[in-house]
Formats: C-alpha cells, sequence, structure tokens
C-alpha cells in the first residue's frame, strides 16, 4: 500500500465535492493500494491540518454548520510550502485574469517537487506551457482533466485513448450555463435574463456570469485542450470570442423551426481557435440541451469520436479529479 499525503486547498463546491468523494471512495482506493490522507485543508479565511488525515466528514460538517473548515489561521500557499506532503489538490476558485491564487499555489508545490491535480483553469488558460515545463523541471506531475468538461474525460481521451491517432480538428460545447441559457430560451420562449437567472440558480455558473455569457469560460476550457492536442502554447487571449448575450429567443425559435439549434461552440481548425455561436443541425451530436457539455474530434484513423456528459457540478468535477489521484499513483 503505498500512503500518499495530499492537502486539498480550496473548499467551495469543487473541494467539498472532492471531500464527499474521497469519502465514499476511501476503500476502493485502498482495494488498488492507495492509502490517500488529507493532511490539510483550507478554505479562503481557515484551515484544519492533521498529519495523520483530516476527519473528512467532520471537516464537511464544520463547513455546512459554520461556514468555515477549522480553526487554524494558515493560507494554502503556507500549508504547500511548510507542510510534509506530497500531493496537492488546487481547487481554488478560476482567476482568469492573471491565475490568482491558483497559479501562486501551483508554482509553490512545483518549487518543493510535489505533485498538482486541479480543476482550476485560471493557470492553464493563461500559462500551460510555462506551468509543464517548471512542473518538468522540478520532477512534479500536473494533472488538470477537472478544468475542462466536469465529469467528461476530455483530456484523458485525447491523450490516452485516442493515443496513436492524429486529432485533425476539435469542436464542442464546453459551458454548461450557455447550453442551459440557450436551451431554455426555446423550450419557455423566454428572454435570455430570466434563463441566465434560472441557471445561476441551478448554482453552475461561474462567480460573475459574464465569463460564461461572453464566452470566456468556453475560450479557456477549449485552449487548454488544444494546447494539450495540438501541442500549442496558447492563451485564452488568442481565442476569437463572440457570447451569447445577444442571440433573441425569435433567433432561436426561428433556427428550431428551420431544423436548427443555436450552440455556443469552440473549434479548433488549422490551428485558429473559435468561440461563437452557431447554427447546429438538430440531429447532430453538438445539438445537447440542458447543462450538457459535449466534445468531438476526427481523427485520422478511428474517424469522428463524440462525447456528451456533465460539464459541472461539485460531484461531477470532483469525480475527474479522482481519475487523475488514480492515474498519478495507481501501480
Ligand atoms: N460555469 C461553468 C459552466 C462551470 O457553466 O460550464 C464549469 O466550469
Amino acid at each position: 500500500m503505498k500512503t500518499i499525503r495530499a492537502s486539498l486547498i480550496g473548499f467551495g463546491a469543487v473541494g467539498q465535492g472532492v471531500a464527499k468523494v474521497l469519502l465514499a471512495k476511501k476503500d476502493y482506493l485502498q482495494s488498488i493500494g492507495i492509502d490517500l490522507r488529507i493532511v490539510a485543508i483550507a478554505d479562503s479565511r481557515t484551515a484544519v491540518i492533521d498529519s495523520e488525515g483530516v476527519n473528512l466528514a467532520a471537516v464537511l460538517d464544520s463547513k455546512k454548520k459554520k461556514g468555515v473548515v477549522g480553526s487554524e489561521k494558515i493560507s494554502g500557499t503556507d500549508i504547500i510550502k511548510t507542510i510534509d506532503h506530497e500531493l496537492v489538490i488546487e481547487t481554488t476558485p478560476t482567476n482568469i485574469d492573471d491565475g490568482g491564487v491558483g497559479l501562486t499555489n501551483m508554482l509553490a508545490a512545483f518549487e518543493k517537487g510535489m505533485d498538482v491535480v486541479t480543476s482550476n483553469k485560471g493557470p492553464l488558460a493563461l500559462k500551460y506551457g510555462e506551468l509543464i515545463e517548471t512542473a518538468n523541471r522540478s520532477g512534479s506531475k500536473l494533472k488538470f482533466e477537472a478544468t475542462v468538461g466536469g465529469a467528461m474525460p476530455v483530456i484523458n481521451l485525447a491523450c490516452d485513448t485516442l493515443a496513436g491517432n492524429k486529432i485533425l480538428s476539435m469542436e464542442g460545447i464546453f459551458n454548461g450555463t450557455c447550453n442551459y441559457i440557450l436551451s431554455r430560451m426555446v423550450e419557455e420562449h423566454a428572454s435570455y435574463e430570466q434563463m441566465l437567472a434560472e441557471a445561476q440558480e441551478l448554482g453552475i455558473a461561474e462567480a460573475d456570469p459574464i465569463y460564461d455569457v461572453e464566452g470566456i469560460d468556453t475560450a479557456s476550457k477549449l485552449v487548454i485542450v488544444a494546447n494539450v492536442i495540438f501541442g500549442m502554447n496558447a492563451s485564452y487571449r488568442d481565442v476569437t470570442v463572440t457570447g451569447i448575450t445577444r442571440i433573441t429567443p425569435e433567433a432561436l425559435l426561428l433556427a428550431n423551426r428551420d431544423g436548427y439549434a443555436i450552440k455556443l461552440i469552440g473549434e479548433v481548425n488549422d490551428g485558429k481557435i473559435n468561440v461563437a455561436p452557431k447554427l447546429v443541425p438538430l440531429d447532430n451530436p453538438l445539438a445537447v440541451g440542458g447543462t450538457l457539455n459535449v466534445f468531438s474530434v476526427q481523427t485520422d484513423i478511428s474517424g469522428p469520436i463524440t462525447i456528451t456528459g456533465r460539464g459541472a457540478g461539485s460531484i461531477e468535477t470532483a469525480s475527474a479529479i479522482l481519475s487523475d489521484i488514480i492515474s498519478l499513483y495507481k501501480n
């Protein structure tokens, strides 16, 4: 049995999802030889530290009842810098302007040769090449399946399952909030504003929904996938982006009557990364409704491959984090 000591930095929806999933999968992890001990958990205000392994159920309870994880006043970055452990599970909120605390945490972990599994898109959408290079130089591993498409295995599909294939082009829906708004506007004949409010109630929109509806969240995810698949070193600022804020219910209904849906599509073709609303035939695999995401590639030897799934949600995103942890430490 291999003991892995990990910190969980960021205890919002995703961090709490990770704690729940790790509790539920503890026995399974042990059955495959992984004894994962969370030695520290930090939210933005407080932390809990226990070198023997934090009681996850108690911390979840404390967060629910009191809004904090514990009583220690130490930041996540200082936990990474000062406490002995091998893995940082980085689930702080995405900051797309400069990478924010997530970037600081990842660099602090690499400085100590620690591995990082993250759901935080910001650092990867801004500084992908630099992060991979720094991790490699330090002998650290960086895994980030949870940054794109929640439960959909986008990075694993491209890197592992389709290994040996040449991916010729890719497209997809990478934002559940936009997909929900566009689907519901047709169903309810309702305005964009009404359906945005509904999407926010579902809790899948970013803290500032402008990132969703202006296509920036899609661009960030797309650029991460493009960098992985096509070996690019692009930032989300290299993506041409048009959002969904000017789409009217009338346009959606007209398209629907003619057999089309309007979807916010991210695509990479001939090295160009583009996000824009597009007409999609209703029988096309991209025409999924609700909060679903879709990822579709054209390959040289496997032909077209499309997957769809829940692209947001705390447990769904935690599932991608669990899969990254297992792929790092199994065997
Ligand atoms: N706001 C995102 C979405 C959440 O709606 O898909 C997952 O990144």
